[in-house]
């Protein structure tokens, strides 16, 4: 009858390797005292496999890395832990011949669950052979790299969003320059041009009325094209962010507010005195700027508060409304970016970010920064 219960992990009749046999290590691979001990790992699954590969002993590590009981696998072939192309392309008996042929061998890769869920593991196979030289089996130990896989995979993820925003804010500068600098000269020249145009019509009594009222509404017409011009540019980038810095920048946010969407903003910036770096300014604009359109797309809120101060070695933002609030967990989806992408600017600079809004009762933001992480010089730009 199979036993559910992890067997001993090696057969009774196993002989020390001249190898460990030789380890300063009180035990022998044959005492049961090392046996007890590695059936008692449970962080890395330790199993033997006779020459052939089939599993000849399993421990409680591998029972809980694999999932199979030593009474479902002591018998079966090691290959039912790759996966079906690892398996396909013969690779656990190429690492069998490697590892009689080497002595030991490394690998990392996806590895299959008894269920038949995928693990990141990093698994070590040791040849034992008896004192004559002859091949006894393997030893396999395997670990569960899956969770630092993951945190590789994060970090690269995290490390990727950074690189991703900052070349969107490389391009809207970009953009929000040619904007600017071209086609508002452009424009600038047109409308000098319409306007000496108008002059002339003006000085020649025989130009026609309607002549010279068109001439007039063209006027008009690329000064809104200009306005449209700046505006659009501020939008992508405002210039006084990189000219006057952040407080310059957060007032002009707050009039631009004002003035489209009758929003009474207050900005309280009680920490112009500290020179930020640019990619500090930049975030904290971000994030105003993505409070303030939450504010106008969600909140239905007439009065908004944008606040800065320094305490200690902190720089302290808050960003309150007195709109009609949410219930915050519901409005996760993984359709909003900006909740999120506030968050992760506050993480690039080592921050801490928390939001509090209540139905009825308004929506409030608060970021803490360390100095150290914000202010000037500690920036690579
Ligand atoms: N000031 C606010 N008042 C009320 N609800 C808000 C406020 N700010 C955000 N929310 C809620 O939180 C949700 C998430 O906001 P988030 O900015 O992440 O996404 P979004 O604005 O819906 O989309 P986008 O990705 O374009 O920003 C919103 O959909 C809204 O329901
Ligand atoms: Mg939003």
């Amino acid at each position: 009858m199979p036993s559910d219960r992890p067997s001993s992990p090696l057969p009774s009749s196993s002989q020390p390797s001249d190898e460990l046999a030789s380890s300063a290590f009180p035990l022998t691979l044959s005492d049961p005292h090392f046996g007890a001990l590695i059936d008692a790992v449970q962080d890395y699954a330790i199993f033997m496999l006779d020459p052939d590969g089939r599993v000849v002993s399993w421990n409680r590590g591998a029972q809980s890395i694999k999932g199979y009981t030593a009474g479902e696998i002591i018998g079966q072939h090691f290959s039912v832990f790759y996966t079906p192309d690892d398996v396909a392309s013969g690779k656990p008996r190429t690492e069998l011949l490697l590892a009689a042929s080497e002595g030991r061998i490394e690998d990392e890769g996806w590895r299959v669950r008894k269920d038949g869920s995928h693990f990141w593991a990093n698994a070590t196979i040791t040849a034992i052979r008896a004192p004559d030289g002859s091949l006894r089996g393997f030893a396999k130990v395997t670990r569960d790299m899956t969770d630092r896989l993951r945190l590789v995979e994060l970090q690269h993820a995290s490390a990727l969003s950074s690189h991703v925003q900052s070349a969107r804010e490389e391009e809207r500068t970009r953009i929000a320059r040619e904007l600017h600098d071209d086609l508002g000269q452009q424009l600038v020249a047109l409308k000098m041009d319409v306007a000496l145009l108008d002059q002339a019509a003006t000085e020649d009594g025989k130009t026609a009325r309607h002549t010279i009222a068109q001439t007039i509404a063209l006027q008009v017409q690329i000064d809104s094209i200009i306005a449209s011009a700046r505006r659009i540019a501020g939008g992508l980038r405002p210039p006084m962010l990189d000219d006057l810095g952040l407080g310059a920048a957060l007032e002009w946010l707050a009039a631009e507010f004002r003035n489209r969407y009758g929003l009474a903003v207050s900005v309280q910036n009680a920490a112009d005195q500290l020179a930020l770096s640019p990619t500090a300014a930049t975030a904290i604009f971000r994030i105003a700027q993505e409070a303030l359109t939450n504010v106008t797309r969600h909140a239905e809120a007439t009065r908004v508060r944008v606040q800065m101060r320094v305490e200690q070695d902190e720089l302290r933002m808050h960003v309150e409304d007195n709109g009609k609030g949410t219930t915050l967990d519901r409005n996760r989806g993984k359709e909003n970016f900006g909740l999120l992408s506030m968050q992760e600017r506050v993480r690039q600079l080592h921050g801490r970010i928390t939001f509090d809004s209540a139905p009825g009762d308004g929506f409030r933001i608060d970021i803490c920064f360390p100095i150290d992480a914000v202010k000037a010089n500690q920036d690579d730009n």
